[in-house]
């Protein structure tokens, strides 16, 4: 468990200072308004949302703000195993009950000061619906005053519409692409489908950079 939490397992290294210039950058990414919450998303599978989404937490956790991370992702969804949490109800079951009495039932803690997890839950027919209905959007307001900071660790954009919905309830986006692996035209893409908060991007992250010191990004977090 939790070798993936670079922040936390490697805090002196590049990618654990990289994450922390992300987290620098979308403090002050807003001026009359503190950012509370940030959706990170990709174009497609793979391209490193949830190690993103998850360091990112972490790092905002540090810093002694009161963070939960969501994660979005109703269909293969795993922040449940890079916390080593259980996975037996999150977002899908709590979606379909009263949200506003029953949200700080499916919110656990983590080993992290300050992290806390809402899993995926059980996989749902329609995660799409879920996070297009009323009660998500009540959630959203929810956990806004519960939380300082509330990253979702969403799903790609491409040929999904969750990420889109999960656009218009955030404060700022990010874009995770992967090094040698995102086709400039894919991203291009995702922007485009974006478009409707373009003022709300704050910027892309490219993932899976090898470094000068080591060729090895999967042996080597980069
Ligand atoms: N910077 C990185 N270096 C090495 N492996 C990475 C990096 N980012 C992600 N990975 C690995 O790539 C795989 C996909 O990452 P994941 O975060 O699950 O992507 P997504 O959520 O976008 O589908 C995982 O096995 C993850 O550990
Ligand atoms: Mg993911």
């Amino acid at each position: 468990m939790k070798s993936e939490l670079i922040v936390i397992n490697r805090p002196k290294s590049g990618i654990s200072e990289a994450i922390k210039t992300i987290r620098t950058n979308l403090q002050f990414s807003s001026i009359d308004r503190k950012v509370k919450s940030i959706l990170v998303t990709s174009s497609f599978s793979g391209e490193g949302k949830s190690f993103i989404s998850a360091n990112l937490a972490a790092s905002f956790a540090q810093t002694g703000s009161k963070v939960l991370l969501v994660d979005c992702d109703m269909r293969r969804g795993r922040q449940h195993i890079i916390f080593g949490l259980d996975n037996d109800e999150g977002l899908s079951n709590l979606l379909i009950t009263n949200v506003s009495k029953k949200f700080g039932h499916y919110i656990q803690r983590t080993g992290i000061d300050n992290l806390y997890v809402l899993p995926m839950g059980v996989v749902p027919p329609n995660p799409s619906e879920l996070l297009a209905s009323d009660k998500n959007k009540q959630l959203t307001q929810i956990l806004e005053d519960e939380f300082d900071m509330i990253i979702y660790d969403g799903v790609p954009v491409g040929g999904l519409t969750d990420s889109v919905i999960m656009a218009d309830l955030v404060d700022k986006i990010v874009i995770v692409c992967a090094y040698k692996q995102t086709p400039m035209e894919m991203l291009q893409n995702t922007k485009r489908s974006l478009d409707n908060f373009k003022d709300k991007i704050a910027g892309v992250i490219v993932n899976k950079m090898p470094s000068p010191k080591n060729h090895y990004y999967n042996n080597y977090y980069n």
